[in-house]
């Protein structure tokens, strides 16, 4: 099968200053063959980005060797890496929108007179890849007028232009339809039966049983194992992945069947940006004093489902109410008012207002209420008291009320901030999305008894975390999202973590 070996990894560690307690790397051994897909598997976290990154020159290693073709050696750059044949596609597209394709590979050749770039050159070999690969693409189109898929043959194109022997891509079919992902497989085979070894990192069990020979899998820093793909089964993957995890969840009284229903959704579809239909069809419901707890691997429609839940995504149809209100396509205030809470998975960006101080991201919902806002004019005696109360009491750390710009804070901090206004008025709903990711332990088992405590107090809390741990800590229900269905809710004392698991990879469930 696979030929000579290509690139070596030799007990990489990586630690980033400040989270030394645990390695990101742990003594990582890896190697990728001429000839061969060599995936690279893992959970959110693992540390799959960071070691791709380390292979090709972005990041620097705490220690450890790198060996291309049987010599050590070291990366200073991307471009050193590219020099030793080693070319990364990130998950990040890296492109200028207002500038052709052929332009943009051009930018990649770093030229200080931009009237020197072989355009003409550029172009044919554009051509020849593409025709090569089968990455179809006009190198005269704008990037700004391609779709995803296309951007994303644009950024492979600029990586193989360096005709490197070995291409590493961080989750390609995250953006990707499933028919895309099919064609970007049939690239990665050409490639490989050409001679180049691919890295091809991805959490999705069938696009590996599909495309890969070997698989590398990550957990939490650690190597799980290499294992040749013919020789090994999803579960085994599975468990590799996740490990032997006990579900352990919080005491609590039950909750009463009789309890009123707080959201209510019915038949609920939404689409993406790209109108594509990301939820499909989804039916659920919370009552009073429940957390139902949502698992899946992201990207399966959480992001949608959540949008439209808080009125920031208008639902293509379906119906959604809460507290016995109607609320199918209202605003996102009209959400609040009705007593809806929401811990938004990207905190910066919809989170806070990072330009506003400390003292108004913690009033932004109440600004307009009494006491807080008489006559339209912010009662700052009243709002410096209860941010400073919120502040304390959730331990945001931030030097000041009035004069700190949210932008500032750690990330950590921003999501205290975001508990505190959240969950101070105790909400009917909340939507809470990976509530404590990037939290350190402490303020994780904080957030999680907040919940439990307004589970206690009637809140109806959807929690939707990739976090299995989690899930199974805090829910009463549990239900699996996979692409963008809910395909299956079950009470937690019923549910294992190898049931949830499969469902998670879109394994159909036996029991
Ligand atoms: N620049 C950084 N500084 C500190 N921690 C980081 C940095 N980059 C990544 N990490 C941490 O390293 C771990 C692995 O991240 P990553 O490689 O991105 O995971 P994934 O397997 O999802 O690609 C995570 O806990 C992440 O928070
Ligand atoms: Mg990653």
């Amino acid at each position: 099968m696979a030929g000579e070996v290509l690139l070596e990894a030799r007990k990489v560690v990586k630690g980033f200053p400040g989270v030394w307690e645990h390695l990101i790397l742990d003594h990582i051994d890896f190697d990728v063959r001429a000839g061969e897909v060599h995936a690279l598997l893992g959970e959110n976290g693992a540390g799959k980005t960071v070691l791709a990154n380390i292979l090709s020159g972005f990041y620097s290693l705490s220690s450890g060797e790198l060996i291309v073709k049987g010599k050590n050696v070291r990366f200073k750059s991307p471009a050193d890496a590219i020099r030793h044949g080693i070319g990364m596609v990130h998950q990040e597209f890296t492109l200028a929108p207002p500038l052709t394709v052929v332009e943009n590979v051009a930018l990649t050749l770093r030229r200080s007179n931009p009237l020197s770039y072989p355009l003409k050159k550029i172009e044919e070999k554009i051509r020849e890849l593409s025709q090569r690969y089968g990455l179809k693409v006009d190198p005269h189109e704008k990037v700004e007028n391609l779709s995803l898929g296309e951007r994303q043959r644009v950024e492979i194109i600029k990586v193989l232009y360096w005709e490197p022997r070995i291409l590493i891509l961080d989750e390609p079919t995250s953006v990707l339809t499933l028919e895309e992902s099919k064609e970007l497989f049939q690239i990665l085979r050409k490639m490989a039966e050409e001679g180049k070894g691919i890295v091809f990192i991805t959490h999705k069990l069938e696009e590996i049983m599909e495309v890969a020979d070997r698989v590398t899998v990550l957990r939490l820093g650690k190597k799980m194992g290499t294992l040749k793909v013919a020789e090994t089964s999803r579960s085994e993957l599975l468990k590799l992945m996740l490990g032997e995890l006990t579900p352990v969840s919080y005491q609590r009284a039950p909750a009463k069947e009789t309890r009123k229903p707080v959201l209510q959704v019915e038949n609920l579809t939404v689409l993406d940006d790209d109108g594509r239909v990301a939820v499909k069809n989804v039916s659920l419901e919370v009552r009073e004093g429940e957390i139902l707890g949502v698992a899946g691997v992201s990207g399966n429609g959480q992001k949608e489902l959540v949008e439209a839940l808080t009125g920031l995504r208008k639902a293509a149809s379906g119906k959604l109410i809460v507290n016995g209100v109607d609320l199918t396509n209202r605003s996102p205030r009209r959400f609040a008012q009705t007593g809806v809470r929401h811990i938004p998975e990207d905190r910066r960006r919809t989170g806070v207002v990072e330009e506003m101080v400390t003292a108004e991201n913690i009033m932004l919902r109440e600004y307009r209420e009494k006491p807080f806002s008489v006559f339209g004019v912010i009662n700052k005696g009243a709002v410096t008291e209860l941010a400073q109360k919120l502040v304390t009491s959730f331990g945001v750390l931030t030097p000041d009320l009035w004069d700190t710009e949210v932008r500032i804070l750690s990330g950590g901090n921003i999501q205290r901030l975001i508990l505190a206004r959240e969950l101070w008025k105790e909400p009917k709903l909340l939507i809470a999305f990976h509530p404590t990711y990037g939290l350190d332990l402490k303020a994780i088992s904080q957030t999680h008894r907040l919940f439990m405590n307004l589970r206690e107090k009637g809140s109806a809390i959807l929690l939707i975390s990739e976090d299995l741990e989690e899930i199974f800590l805090l829910s009463d229900r549990i239900a699996v999202m996979y692409n963008g269905e809910l395909v299956g809710v079950m009470k937690s004392d019923e549910a294992t973590v190898e049931r949830v698991g499969k469902m998670m990879t879109g394994m159909k469930s036996s029991a």
